[in-house]
């Protein structure tokens, strides 16, 4: 004997709910496959990028001054001087891997809190472990020195112990694995000298702090 359905299966399928088609779109599947790729080769990536940098452990490229010569103080009148400055600077690439380029450097010569020369380089590549040695020449002609530095540069000279501060800015880029770094480092230096015209350094203070 054929059975009828039972009636709470009828009622079922009568529920507006039950009748609506269950099946995932294909093109759902699809973008959440592609989703899932794309995380995976950022994951990768990242992780790749991680393990090289631990590996390499890249260093920031380091500055000194070894030298530096004060050839020339002069007083035109009481407020306006002329000065001639040679500092040789250091620039060193610890790395063992690593080429960086220094593609924006600028140095100031700051007498207490007065700027009195700037000097633009040149940009410059450095190999692994290179060191490299540039002769920086800072004039300063007819700058202007308030009353009270001026006096006080005056009184230095007169005790053969000159007190310079130099601050260099250096925008540097640098290649790990896939991933390229740029970024500015700031380096302040005192620099202690006897008296022009044959001043030679005596004593220095140079830190290099990345920003
Ligand atoms: C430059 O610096 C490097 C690393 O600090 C050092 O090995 C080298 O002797 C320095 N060169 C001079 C001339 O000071
Ligand atoms: C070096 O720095 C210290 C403070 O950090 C300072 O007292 C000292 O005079 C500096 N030396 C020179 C030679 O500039």
């Amino acid at each position: 004997m054929k059975s009828s359905p039972a009636p709470f299966v009828r009622l079922l399928s009568n529920d507006p709910l039950l009748l609506q088609p269950r099946r995932t779109h294909p093109l759902v599947w699809c973008s959440a496959i592609i989703c899932l790729v794309f995380c995976l080769l950022v994951i990768f990536l990242g992780v790749t990028t991680l393990i090289i940098y631990l590996v390499i452990r890249p260093k920031y490229p380091s500055f000194d001054v070894p030298n530096a010569n004060l050839n020339t103080i002069y007083f035109d009148s009481p407020e306006n001087f002329n000065g001639d400055f040679t500092v040789l600077a250091n620039f060193t690439n610890p790395n063992r891997k690593i080429n960086v380029k220094f593609d924006y450097l600028d140095i100031k010569l700051y007498f207490v809190d007065r700027l009195i020369a700037t000097r633009a380089l040149e940009p410059f590549s450095q190999r692994p472990e290179e060191a490299r040695l540039e002769m920086i020449h800072l004039i300063s002609s007819l700058v202007y020195l308030p009353p009270n530095p001026a006096v006080e540069l005056q009184r230095q000279v007169q005790s053969n112990r000159v007190t310079y501060n130099i601050k260099g800015t250096f925008r540097v880029r640098a290649k790990v694995g896939i991933a390229r770094f740029t970024y500015w480092l700031h380096t302040k230096c005192q620099l202690e000298l006897t008296s022009p015209p044959l001043g030679v350094l005596v004593a220095k203070n140079c830190s290099t702090k990345k920003r």
